[in-house]
């Protein structure tokens, strides 16, 4: 019997999410278990559905962190090995056209509250990251600690919307507000930039005329509960493999991109 793979779970809400994956851990339908559950948000009722199943969970109070450092910059302490020249270099969550100062502050208070999230996670050995609707931005510091292999990646996300378009906050929100006749998920490995690694697995769903923004993300959540199961089972598996690809488009531009391709099941 294969052995089962240690899953960490970041979230910021409800957790329905984390709900389906400690379902189906413990049901059988996925060879992992649930080692910690860490929230940004000292409300998210996914903390009690960690406690539920006794699991440790933990609280990084993100929210706290960015005003402690806005109101006394001078009392925050970046970890040791922070490098801020090699995490601006990385990112590919802002353009070079945005005002640097902000981009600055912007890692250092991620950074600030992911030293304490990679403190607490230490304590919990584990194969997998999966954020599970956790609603912030990783930077290259905390990825770069996470993943220590580059083939390798050890961070999962789900999204609202059928990427790549509609990365954001609000996936399903936008997906409606623009008039899609179809909407979705993706999971995805988390890479420098936003809601742009490389794509797992999707799932789609048809937008119709009487169709409200709640009940497309009553849809999307159904099968949201789905999706990460199967992907979260195949990284189990060992069947996740990614390659990077070349690609010449039609207009003579060179593409490269790391795509993930899904292995056969042994036997
Ligand atoms: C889910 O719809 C998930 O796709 C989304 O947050 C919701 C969390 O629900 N994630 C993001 O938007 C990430 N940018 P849950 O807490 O009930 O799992």
């Amino acid at each position: 019997m294969n052995q089962k793979i240690r899953i960490g779970a970041l979230i910021s809400g409800g957790g329905t999410n984390l709900q389906a994956i400690i379902d189906s851990c413990e049901a059988g339908e996925i060879e992992g278990e649930m080692v910690f559950v860490g929230s940004d948000n000292p409300e998210s009722g996914g903390l009690a559905r960690a406690r539920k199943h006794a699991i440790p969970a933990f609280v990084v109070n993100y929210g706290a962190i960015i005003r402690n450092f806005k109101k006394e910059p001078e009392k925050s302490v970046l970890p040791d090995d922070f490098n801020l020249q090699d995490a601006l270099s990385k990112q590919s969550l802002f353009s070079t056209d945005d005002d640097l100062q902000k981009i600055k502050a912007f890692l250092i208070t991620r950074v600030l509250a992911e030293a304490e999230l990679l403190k607490q996670i230490e304590g919990y050995p584990f194969d997998l990251i999966v954020l599970a609707g956790f609603m912030r931005t990783l930077t290259p510091y905390f990825i770069d600690r996470i993943n220590k292999d580059p083939v390798n990646p050890r961070i999962m996300n789900i999204h609202p919307a059928l990427l790549p378009a509609f990365p954001g906050v609000d996936g399903y929100g936008d997906t409606f507000r623009y008039g899609c006749k179809v909407g979705g998920c993706t999971v995805h490995y988390i890479d420098y930039g936003e809601d742009s690694g490389p794509i797992i697995g999707q799932k789609a769903f048809q937008i119709l005329e009487d169709d409200t923004i709640d009940s497309i993300k009553e849809k999307g959540l159904k099968l949201e509960w789905k999706l990460y199961p199967e992907c979260i089972r195949l990284f189990a598996e060992g069947r996740l493999k990614t390659v990077k690809m070349s690609y010449e488009l039609g207009s003579g531009k060179k593409m490269e991109r790391t795509v993930v391709k899904i292995l056969p099941k042994p036997g």
